[in-house]
Parts: C-alpha cells; sequence; structure tokens
C-alpha cells in the first residue's frame, strides 16, 4: 500500500504509510485536518477536497463527472481538484501528494 503525504490547510505535512482504502478513509483514519468526510464517501459532501500535486495529476486522473457535479458549489476548485474519497489507494500511487482543501 502506497506512502501519502497530506498537506493540511496550515501548511503541515502529515505522512501517511502503508496508507489504504481511498484518499479520505486513510486521511480520516489519521486524524488529517481538513478531512472529514461526512458522508462516509458516497461523493456527497465534498468534505474530503484536495488539490492532487502536478506531478501526479496524471497517474491519479481526473475528476468523474460525478466529482464534478459535487464541486460546482465548493470554492478553491482548481482542475487538480479530486473528491478524496473517490481516489482509491493502489502501489500505483505511492509517494503521491495532495494538498487538503478544508472549508
Ligand atoms: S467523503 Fe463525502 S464526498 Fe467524499
Amino acid at each position: 500500500m502506497p506512502k501519502v503525504t497530506y498537506i493540511t490547510p496550515a501548511g503541515d505535512e502529515v505522512v501517511v504509510e502503508n496508507a489504504e482504502g481511498n484518499l479520505m478513509t486513510a486521511a480520516v483514519e489519521n486524524q488529517v485536518t481538513g478531512i472529514d468526510g461526512d458522508c462516509g464517501g458516497v461523493c456527497s459532501c465534498a468534505t474530503c477536497h484536495v488539490h492532487v500535486d502536478p506531478a501526479w495529476t496524471d497517474k491519479v486522473g481526473p475528476a468523474t463527472e460525478a466529482e464534478q457535479g459535487m464541486l460546482e458549489f465548493e470554492d478553491g476548485v482548481e482542475d487538480n481538484s479530486r473528491l478524496g474519497c473517490q481516489v482509491k489507494l493502489t502501489s500505483e500511487l505511492d509517494g503521491l501528494v495532495v494538498r487538503v482543501v478544508g472549508r
């Protein structure tokens, strides 16, 4: 399972080794500030909004149509925005860096 670095809204780095599940669940389990996962990961709250580091956007891929629908109502949306609950963590994402948008 991959190592993931989350950069919190305050600028702190939280490194999660052997992250499991998806970007939201791994963040909640490791108390990453700014990711709440209020809807439990069903793409209906956007409390897991992250910006994927530019070096990783191709590997992570773009937001799906469902995510784009949720992000439409959010502040701070950029081309590299994703909902963390929709990014499954695989070994291919080892070293991934994301910036937590928070609210
Ligand atoms: S946890 Fe609700 S949209 Fe991701």
